[in-house]
């Protein structure tokens, strides 16, 4: 090139392309190398093979006006071999100070860059670049959050029933960088202490110890985190909030109107906790709590350990929807205890969890109430692969150059089920059981990957019975796309039954009413509605409603497939139902098909955008962000 250019271009040119690479916070102290790569986790650019974080000490501020954490985090380092730079994960932090701590707590400056995110991988952030000097052991980020953190919901007193306000995190899987400068990948594990200030009539709550069970006077809490974890389970949520406990070593937090519906929907949490423990061993966190969060969590749970994040709108009122609840507790199994390395393996997390969750709702429920779940989600997986491609159904699916969100789709959750499924069925629940037993005691608190596990499945399981499987067939079920012929599917025979009512009631041989709902479970309900098929009109739709009252139903999941089939057929009471539901929901499995199924039809879309409009304020980040593209909208500029 400067063969053709004049020396002072040259330098221009390299200048501009050195200030974009280098957003100049602090002048440098010292020459930094800035140049970052994505480690063995393609969606962390932290160098934690060569430096290590132990333990994180957070100090922070919540400020509700600015929508704003401010404060600092130290993090206590290990290094094999001395690590001339520390690279940590942020994402539209705004960093004041970066300082070595020293042996008497003294704070001395460190040169650092904050380097310009990667214009194809912004969801990446910017990595933070600190110069180690010899010996640090610990290093102070002294930062404040963005009030657009992806991580963090802001809601305002009109958005809460309680008219105070409410923050919460969601940090999975790479949001914690959103909120905390550290090391943003679950192939690191570190414990933890936090001093949290925040308003004085609200509470702080974490995934730790140290929950308060009443709102403190001078609005600062006090946590510590005793067990190792991966930072996407770092969790705080902030609000008026009320304790009540369900068990000795269990409880909910919710606003004060809500907690007691909860603890009632929830009373079952410490039978699941023992059920749990009966079925893989001890649960290791101490406490098992759950934080009922607004209705805008974009999740229905989020499994923080300690304290799970949930939300309300599983509260139906006769713990029809409690497996959820069995989901993230098993977490605390599968996931927490025994993690993915990265997220091209979180079938090691989600499909084990599936599994077990469904283990916990047979040993409460019965093994009725278990396939009929079982059956709906194999379903709904069989459906889904139809519409992904053939790398999309993959368990260990490479995600380098992916946004890690493109992996929550259900094949790690209902194929990774399977897989276990078909195990159970190869080698005998008592042999797989004690397998699983031993595979969470060996690699507690450790992060492991696909391959590990496979050697460990190779080394362990398989020896019980030389017959059962071929390895094989295992690298099949992980590493191909579709389902093996020789996959064990779940059925439920109740749903057979549930068809011919179906069947008979659209081809006119019976009447509405004499179809037996006051027997029908949730999964029945859902199992009616999913297979309405597109011969019903909304006088169909109406005859229903008479009979059933389904626009006024209290149960989410009855109500969702309900208000799907009111888009299909037009249906007015559904229609104004649905404007109302997605005004308060902000519950992504049911907020972004909604948008999606409303822009498919000529008359929807433009009403589902002026619907959005007035329901943003409300949404999370993440829901917004699922609602624009389902509509079209353009995200940057939130125009058509
Ligand atoms: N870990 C997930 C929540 C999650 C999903 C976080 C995607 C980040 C990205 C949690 O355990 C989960 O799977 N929740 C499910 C419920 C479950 C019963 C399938 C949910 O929220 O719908
Ligand atoms: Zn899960």
């Amino acid at each position: 090139m400067n063969k053709f250019l004049p020396a002072p271009i040259v330098a221009t040119i390299f200048g501009a392309v050195l200030a974009m690479l280098l957003t100049a916070c602090e002048p440098a102290i010292e020459p930094i190398d800035t140049a970052v790569e994505l480690g063995p986790d393609p969606h962390s650019y932290a160098n934690y093979e060569q430096v290590r974080v132990e333990h994180l000490s957070l100090a922070l501020a919540a400020d509700f006006s600015d929508r704003t954490l401010t404060g600092h985090v130290t993090l206590d380092l290990a290094q094999d071999d001395l690590a001339e730079r520390l690279v940590l994960d942020t994402w539209k932090l705004s960093i004041r100070d970066v300082n070595r701590v020293g042996p008497d707590g003294e704070l001395q400056p460190l040169s650092w860059r904050l380097v310009e995110p990667d214009a194809e991988s912004e969801y990446l952030g910017a990595p933070l670049v600190v110069a180690m000097e010899r010996g640090v052991e610990q290093v102070r980020i002294d930062y404040t959050t963005s009030p657009e953190a992806f991580g963090l919901q802001w809601l305002d007193g009109q958005q809460t029933t309680s008219g105070e306000p409410f923050l919460f995190s969601q940090s999975q899987p790479i949001f914690a960088r959103t909120w905390v400068p550290l090391q943003d990948t679950p192939a690191v594990r570190y414990t933890f202490d936090a001093e949290i200030t925040v308003p004085d009539d609200l509470m702080a709550t974490m995934g730790a110890a140290g929950n308060p069970t009443e709102i403190n006077a001078d609005g600062v809490y006090e946590f510590n985190m005793p067990q190792p974890i991966p930072s996407y389970l770092m969790a705080i949520g902030i609000g008026k909030l009320d304790f009540q406990a369900t068990g000795p070593r269990s409880g909910v937090y919710a606003e004060p109107s809500l907690v007691e519906a909860a603890a009632e929907e929830f009373s079952e949490l410490e039978a699941m906790i023992d059920a749990g423990e009966e079925l893989y061993g001890p649960y290791r966190w101490d406490r098992y709590d759950l934080l009922i969060l607004p209705p805008s969590f974009p999740f229905g749970g989020m499994e923080n350990p300690r304290l799970s994040f949930i939300t309300p709108t599983v509260i139906a009122g006769d713990k029809s929807l409690t497996a959820l609840i069995a989901h993230e507790l098993a977490h605390s199994w599968s996931g927490n205890l025994v993690t993915n390395s990265a997220w091209q393996d979180l079938w090691l997390n989600e499909g084990f969890t599936t599994y077990f969750e469904n283990r916990i709702v047979e040993a409460l429920y019965g093994p009725e109430r278990a396939e009929m779940e079982a059956t709906l989600d194999r379903i709904g997986l069989q459906e889904e692969l139809k519409e992904l491609d053939d790398a999309e159904q993959v368990l260990a699916r490479d995600l380098s150059g992916q946004d890690p969100e493109q992996a929550f789709n259900g094949v790690p959750y209902d194929k990774g089920r399977l897989f276990l499924l078909w195990l159970e069925d190869s080698f005998g629940r008592e042999t797989l059981d004690a397998f699983l037993r031993q595979y969470f005691d060996h690699f507690a608190f450790e992060s492991i990957d696909t391959e590990q596990f496979i050697a460990y499945l190779e080394a362990n399981l398989l020896p019980k019975d030389p017959d059962a499987v071929t390895m094989e067939q295992v690298r099949e079920w992980i590493f191909e796309p579709g389902l093996p012929e020789y996959a064990v599917l779940p059925a439920s025979g109740a749903f057979d039954k549930v068809d011919e009512w179906r069947r008979q009631w659209l081809d006119g041989e019976i009447e509405l009413n004499e179809i037996p709902v006051d027997e029908w479970t949730v999964s029945e309900w859902r199992h009616f509605l999913l297979k309405l098929g597109d011969r019903l009109s909304a006088e169909q739709m109406a005859a229903m409603d008479a009979e059933f009252g389904l626009t006024g139903t209290g149960n989410v999941e009855i109500l969702y497939l309900w208000l799907v089939r009111a888009i299909e057929t037009r249906y007015e009471p559904g229609i104004a139902r649905l404007e109302q539901f997605l005004l308060e929901v902000g519950r992504n499995k049911f907020t972004r098909p909604l948008y999606e199924e409303l822009a498919a039809t000529d008359w929807g879309r433009a009403w589902a955008i002026d619907v959005y409009q007035r329901a943003k304020p409300g949404y999370h980040p993440l829901t917004r962000q699922a609602a624009e593209r389902a509509l079209g909208i353009d995200e940057q500029t939130g125009t058509e």
